[in-house]
C-alpha cells in the first residue's frame, strides 16, 4: 500500500465513520392485529353493542337501546367467543415487557398486577413491583370500564418505554381484578390509551402526552401505518414523534379534530362526503370517530342505506347486515377537508361471506371509522395542533 492509497483509505474510513448516524433512538414499533377467531357474522352484533357502550357517554341518547345492548352483552358472556379486535405491540414498564393494545378511543395505560390471581390475569404477563427499582406505588384506586369488561386496581408510577422512547414516571394502572371473561383469551396483557388527556379515567396524562412534555419525542404527533394483508396477517407500524415518509405518497393533509363540550377527547373529524364511482353521496354535517379497534365503518341506518344504494349489487339481509358482491369493483372515496382518499377494492368486502365493510352502527348520528378506511392512508395524530393528517399509502 503506498502513501496515496493509505490516505484515500484513511479518508474513506474517517469519512464513513464520521458520517455514520449518531445512534438515533428507535421511535417505531411494529403492531400486530389480533387474529379473528370467528366469522364476521358471529361477532358483528357484539361489535355494534361494544361501540355503543364505549361511546355511550356522549353519543347514545336512547337509554332503552343502551340497556338492551348491555343485556345482550352480558348474556353473551358465557359464549366462549373472542370478540376483541385491534392492534397490539410491545412496551416496557420498569424493564418488564408487556403486550398492550394501542387504543385511539381511550386514554389510560394499565397492565395486570402480580397481585391479581384471577385466571384471566394468570395467563398474562403481570407486573412485579419488587423487580423494578424505579417503581413507586401511588395507591389511588381506579376502575375502568371497557366495552369488553371492567378492570380495577390501584395506580403506580414507573418508566414506560415504547421502542426506545421513554415516558419517565408514568402513572399507570395496576389491575387487581378483571371482571368479565373477555380479557381471557386475548393476545395482549393490557391497554395503552392513545386518546386525549381529558378522557383519562385515572385522571393522568397519557404516556404519549408525557413523552411530548418531557421532550422525549421531536414532535407532538404519532403516525400509524396499517399494512394490508390477508385476514390473519395484518400488521402495522406505530411511529412516535415522527412520520414514516416511506409509507405514503404526496403530502399529508391535516384536518381539525372536533371537540366535545369544548374539550378534546376522542379522535373525531368532520366528514365532507363519500363518492362512489364518481357520484357524491351528498352527506352533510357528518362526524366520525377514528378507532383502530374496529374492522369496518359503522354508520347510522339512513347513511348506510344511502351508501349501499350506490354499491352495485349490494343487499340488506334479514338480520340488518349488508352484503356486497364478492367481486365488487366500485371506486369508493372518503372526503375529508376537500381531499379524496380512495378505498382499495379489497377493503369493500369482508371475509368469504362478502359482508360489506360498511354496516349499520348504534351510535347516534356518529360514524365510526376503522381499519377498512385506515389501511388506505398513513395517518398522523397531533395532540398539540389537534389535527389528524392523512396521505394515501404508497402502493
Ligand atoms: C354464566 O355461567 C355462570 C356459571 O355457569 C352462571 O353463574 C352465570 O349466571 C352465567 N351468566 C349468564 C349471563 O348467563
Ligand atoms: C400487592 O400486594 C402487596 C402485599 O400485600 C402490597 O404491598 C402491594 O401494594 C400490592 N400491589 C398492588 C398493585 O395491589
Ligand atoms: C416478584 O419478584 C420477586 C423478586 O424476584 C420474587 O421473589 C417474587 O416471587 C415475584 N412475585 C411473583 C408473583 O412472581
Ligand atoms: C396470511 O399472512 C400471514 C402473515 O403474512 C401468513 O403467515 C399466512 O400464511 C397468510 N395466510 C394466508 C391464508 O394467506
Ligand atoms: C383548523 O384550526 C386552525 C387553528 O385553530 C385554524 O386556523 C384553521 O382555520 C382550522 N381549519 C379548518 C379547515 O377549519
Ligand atoms: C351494475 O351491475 C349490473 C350487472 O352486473 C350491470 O349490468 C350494471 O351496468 C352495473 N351498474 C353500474 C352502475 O355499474
Ligand atoms: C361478479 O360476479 C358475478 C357473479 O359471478 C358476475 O355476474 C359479474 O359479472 C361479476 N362482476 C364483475 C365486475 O366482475
Ligand atoms: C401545527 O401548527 C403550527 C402553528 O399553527 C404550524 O406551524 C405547524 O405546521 C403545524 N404542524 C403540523 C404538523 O401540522
Amino acid at each position: 500500500m503506498n502513501i496515496y492509497t493509505l490516505i484515500i483509505w484513511l479518508y474513506f474510513t474517517i469519512f464513513i465513520i464520521d458520517s455514520a448516524p449518531i445512534t438515533s433512538k428507535s421511535n417505531s414499533i411494529s403492531l400486530k392485529k389480533i387474529a379473528p377467531k370467528h366469522s364476521f357474522k358471529e361477532v358483528h352484533q357484539f361489535y355494534k353493542d361494544y361501540f355503543m357502550l364505549k361511546y355511550q357517554n356522549i353519543y347514545v341518547t336512547d337509554q332503552d337501546k343502551l340497556a338492551s345492548a348491555e343485556k345482550r352483552l352480558s348474556e353473551s358472556e358465557n359464549l366462549t367467543i373472542s370478540k376483541i379486535i385491534g392492534y397490539y405491540g410491545e412496551i416496557t414498564i420498569g424493564s418488564q415487557i408487556f403486550k398492550t393494545l394501542f387504543d385511539l378511543g381511550s386514554s389510560d395505560l394499565w397492565v395486570p398486577s402480580q397481585n391479581c390471581t384471577q385466571y384471566s390475569c394468570s395467563i398474562h404477563k403481570r407486573f412485579n413491583e419488587s423487580l423494578s427499582k424505579t417503581f413507586n406505588r401511588i395507591g389511588t384506586p381506579f376502575s375502568l370500564r371497557y366495552e369488553a369488561g371492567t378492570v380495577s386496581g390501584i395506580t403506580g408510577k414507573d418508566n414506560v418505554l415504547v421502542g426506545e422512547i421513554e415516558s419517565e414516571g408514568q402513572i399507570f394502572g395496576l389491575v387487581q381484578e378483571e371482571d368479565g371473561d373477555e380479557f381471557e383469551p386475548v393476545e395482549f396483557d393490557g391497554i395503552f390509551g392513545m386518546g386525549f388527556d381529558d378522557l383519562s379515567g385515572i385522571k393522568t396524562t397519557t404516556p404519549f402526552s408525557n413523552m411530548v412534555k418531557q421532550k422525549a419525542v421531536a414532535n407532538p404527533y404519532f403516525g400509524i401505518y396499517l399494512q394490508r394483508s390477508n385476514d390473519t396477517g395484518h400488521t402495522g407500524t406505530l411511529t412516535l414523534g415522527d412520520i414514516d415518509t416511506t409509507k405514503f405518497t404526496g403530502n399529508l393533509n391535516y384536518n381539525n379534530v372536533s371537540t366535545i363540550k369544548g374539550k378534546n377527547v376522542y379522535w373525531i373529524l368532520d366528514v365532507d362526503d363519500i363518492s362512489i364511482n364518481g357520484n357524491k353521496l351528498k352527506f352533510k354535517n357528518r362526524q366520525a370517530i377514528f378507532d383502530t379497534g374496529s374492522n369496518i365503518v359503522y354508520m347510522p341506518e339512513e347513511d348506510a342505506k344511502t351508501y349501499h344504494k350506490f354499491i352495485n349489487g349490494s343487499s340488506l339481509n334479514n338480520d340488518r347486515t349488508y352484503t356486497v358482491p364478492c367481486n365488487a369493483t366500485d371506486q369508493v372515496a372518503y372526503i375529508f377537508g376537500d381531499v379524496s382518499y380512495n378505498i382499495d377494492q379489497s377493503d369493500l368486502v369482508m371475509g368469504s361471506d362478502c359482508y360489506s365493510s360498511v354496516q349499520i352502527g348504534s351510535i347516534d348520528n356518529m360514524w365510526l371509522i376503522g381499519d377498512s378506511f385506515l389501511r388506505n392512508v398513513y395517518s398522523v395524530y397531533n395532540i398539540k395542533n389537534f389535527t389528524i393528517g392523512f396521505a394515501p399509502i404508497s402502493k
